[in-house]
C-alpha cells in the first residue's frame, strides 16, 4: 500500500501533506510517561525493544499521524562507542567523562558500536511488524557535529566553548572525532533501514552554533558523506536532512537527501524559495504555537499558504514541548490532514 508520508518525500502529488512531529513520542502523553515508568528509567525504555515499539507506536494511535519516528535517542550513539551516558530527570543527558583528548577516542570501534545497537533494530522489525502499512517507519540519527558537542561539552550547553575551542586549536582531533562518528552512523543508518525503517532523518541541533564556514567544513560536509553512502545503496529510502540554523545560507546547503527540515527560525517563505524546488520541505509551525488553538490555525494557514500542499510534509520546527496539551496536538493533526 502508499505510504502518503513516503510519496510526499519522493515529491509525488499528495491529498493532502502528511504530518507528523518531532519528538512526538514523549512526556506529554500520560502514556508515554506510565511506560516509561514501567522501564524505570529512559535509558532502560531506549533498551527495552519491546517497550520502545509501545512508546513508538503511541502517537500512531493517540494522534493518528501518518509517520511513527522510532522510540530511541541520538546519544545511544556514544553511549555504544563506550561513553558513560546518564540522563537525570530535569538536567537531560550527562556524559560523566567527556572527551578531552585523541587518547580518549583511541577504542572507539565504528563496527561494534553499529553492532552493539541491536536493540534498537530489534525494535524496528517488531515496529515495522505492528505499524499499519499505510504509515510510515522513521529511523534517525545525530549529526556528527552534534552529537560531537555533546561529547565534549558533556552535557547541553549555552556557548560550546569547549568544543570550539577545539576546533580553532586542535582541529584534526575534532575531524578524527567527526570520521569515527561519520563511519558509526552510516553502519548505523544502514541497519536501521535493513531493520524496516523506511526513511531516515539526520539532526543537526546545533548547526547554528557555528559560523557558516565553519559549519560547512565541521558539520555539514559529514552529513553530505552520510547521506551520499546511504543513497548510493539505498537509493528508495528517502533521506531528511536537519540543520538546525542556517537559514542565513540555505543557498549553501546541497547534498544527497530528499527532504529539508526548516527550523522554526526560518522563514517557510524564504525556505521555500531558496530550497523548495530543489527539496521537499519538512515543518515549520512554531513549537509553542501548540498551547493555543487559535494559534495552530492561524500558523498552519501561514505555512499551507506559501506551500499549497506541494512538496511539502507538516511537522513543527523543533520538538514538541512537554507540557503541551494532547488535545491541541491532536488539534494540530486532524486541522492539517482536513479531519476536522
Ligand atoms: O521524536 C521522537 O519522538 C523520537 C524520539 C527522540 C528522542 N530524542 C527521545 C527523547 C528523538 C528523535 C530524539 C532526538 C534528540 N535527542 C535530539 C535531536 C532533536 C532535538 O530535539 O534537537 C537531541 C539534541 C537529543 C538529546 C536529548 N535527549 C536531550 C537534550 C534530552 C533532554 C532534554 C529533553 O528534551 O528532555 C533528551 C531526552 C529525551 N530524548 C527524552 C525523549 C522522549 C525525554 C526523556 C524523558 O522521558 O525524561
Amino acid at each position: 500500500m502508499n505510504k502518503i508520508f513516503i510519496d510526499a518525500c519522493q515529491g509525488k502529488d499528495v491529498p493532502y501533506s502528511p504530518v507528523w512531529m518531532m519528538r512526538q513520542a514523549g512526556r506529554y502523553l500520560p502514556e508515554y510517561r506510565a511506560v516509561r515508568k514501567d522501564a524505570g528509567d529512559f535509558l532502560s525504555l531506549c533498551k527495552n525493544p519491546k517497550l520502545a515499539s509501545d512508546v513508538t507506536l503511541q502517537p500512531i494511535d493517540i494522534l493518528d499521524v501518518d509517520a511513527a519516528i522510532m522510540f530511541s535517542d541520538i546519544l545511544v550513539v556514544p553511549l555504544e562507542l563506550g561513553m558513560k551516558l546518564d540522563f537525570i530527570p530535569n538536567v537531560g543527558p550527562v556524559f560523566s567523562d567527556p572527551i578531552k583528548s585523541i587518547k580518549d577516542i583511541q577504542d572507539f570501534d565504528p563496527v561494534k558500536c553499529a553492532n552493539n545497537l541491536s536493540y534498537v533494530y530489534d525494535m524496528l522489525k517488531i515496529t515495522r511488524d505492528r505499524l499499519d502499512d499505510s504509515k510510515a517507519l522513521i529511523g534517525f540519527c545525530g549529526a556528527p557535529w552534534t552529537l560531537v558537542t555533546y561529547m565534549i561539552e558533556g552535557t547541553g550547553s549555552k556557548t560550546y566553548a569547549n568544543v570550539k575551542k577545539l576546533i580553532y586549536t586542535n582541529p584534526e582531533f575534532i575531524h578524527s572525532l567527526l570520521k569515527v562518528l561519520t563511519e558509526s552512523l552510516k553502519l548505523y543508518l544502514e541497519k536501521q533501514i535493513l531493520s524496516g525503517a523506511d526513511a531516515v532523518m539526520i539532526f543537526d541541533s546545533w548547526a547554528s552554533a557555528l559560523e557558516k564556514d565553519t559549519y560547512l567544513e565541521f558539520g555539514w560536509k559529514y552529513i553530505q558523506e552520510i547521506s551520499t553512502y546511504i543513497k548510493s545503496k539505498y537509493p528508495h529510502i528517502p533521506i531528511i536532512a536537519f540543520p538546525k540554523g542556517v537559514s542565513g545560507y540555505l543557498e549553501e546547503i546541497d547534498g544527497d537527501f530528499d527532504v529539508f527540515g526548516v527550523d522554526w527560525s526560518t522563514p517557510i517563505d524564504l525556505a521555500h524559495k531558496k530550497l523548495g524546488s530543489k527539496y521537499v520541505l519538512q515543518g515549520n509551525l512554531e513549537p509553542t504555537r501548540l498551547y493555543s488553538k487559535d494559534a495552530i490555525k492561524e500558523g498552519v494557514e501561514k505555512i499551507k499558504k506559501v506551500m499549497q500542499n506541494k512538496r511539502h510534509i507538516f511537522n513543527l520546527g523543533h520538538g514538541i514541548l512537554p507540557d503541551v496539551p494532547v488535545e491541541n496536538a491532536k488539534y494540530f493533526v486532524k486541522l492539517v490532514q482536513d479531519k476536522l
